[in-house]
């Protein structure tokens, strides 16, 4: 683990209704809503959001969001603004997600206007890059990652750099139970530092969070985390369950102490 405060995100994808969610929450803040040494953050669907926030409220518990559209306002049916999660205090919007790249379409220059309508609405990008199994097997994983740090950052001026968030998340691992292991993890994150160095320098790409997700549990994060360039998770089926996600905290914790 790094210097870098750990961030550990619970993306809760399209699970938990409002109630299921605030209940969700509450087990969460009784057993970690105090702890101080990592930020945690909650993102639940755009439906739960709002009572999310409140449930929130008064711990140290964050709020994410997990898409958002890059304009500000108009004819965009089903789709959320940056000003619109703001007033909900959410501090955080997944961008990029594999998810949205494979099933919804999404590609690096739109995904790149939302990073940066985002950043204009002082909300933190959380940038999701990563490979296909395919793309691994054909050696490509760097290239590919390269791609979409370089379109999806363009134009990002270096004075908001440190509002970015990056989450490699092998696209493989996701929902699979096949984890990267923490040296493939660590090789990826420190090419994805390198690639920050270049745009940003390397002071302001020193404090950047890059998070590894893909299958991150309770059994496999000690080991990740413990890589230099690992700051974190992004947690997609482990943080639906209180018992699980609130281990993942603690274990982040705990390796800031080791
Ligand atoms: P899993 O933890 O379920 O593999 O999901 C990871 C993810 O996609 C988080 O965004």
């Amino acid at each position: 683990m790094s210097k870098r405060t750990p961030l550990i995100a619970g993306n809760w994808k399209m699970n938990k209704t409002a109630t299921e969610g605030v209940e969700l929450v509450k087990e969460i803040a009784a057993a970690v809503g105090t702890e101080s040494s990592v930020n945690v953050l909650l993102c639940p669907p755009f439906t739960a959001l709002s009572a999310v926030s409140a449930a929130v409220e008064g711990t140290h518990l964050g709020l994410g969001a997990q898409n958002m559209h890059d304009k500000a306002s108009g004819a965009f049916t089903g789709e959320i603004s940056a000003s619109m999660l703001r007033d909900l205090y959410v501090t955080h919007v997944i961008l990029g997600h594999s998810e949205r790249r494979s099933l919804f379409g999404e590609n690096d220059a739109f995904i790149n206007r939302k990073v940066l309508a985002a950043l204009s609405a002082s909300l933190k990008p959380i940038l999701c890059v990563g490979e296909l199994l395919s793309e691994r097997e054909a050696n490509q994983t760097m290239e590919v990652v390269r791609r979409q740090i370089e379109q999806g950052l363009a134009g990002v001026p270096a004075a908001k750099a440190e509002s970015l968030v990056i989450a490699y998340e092998p696209v493989w691992a996701i929902g699979t139970g096949k984890t990267a292991t923490p040296a493939m993890a660590q090789e990826v994150h420190a090419f994805i530092r390198k690639l920050l160095a270049q745009q940003f320098g390397a002071e302001s790409a020193s404090r950047i969070l890059i998070l590894y997700g893909g299958s991150m549990k309770p059994d496999n994060a000690d080991a990740l985390l413990a890589e230099q360039d690992i700051d974190g998770g992004l947690i997609g089926g482990a943080s639906l369950e209180a018992k699980s996600f609130v281990d993942l905290v603690q274990i982040a914790a705990k390796s800031l102490r080791d």
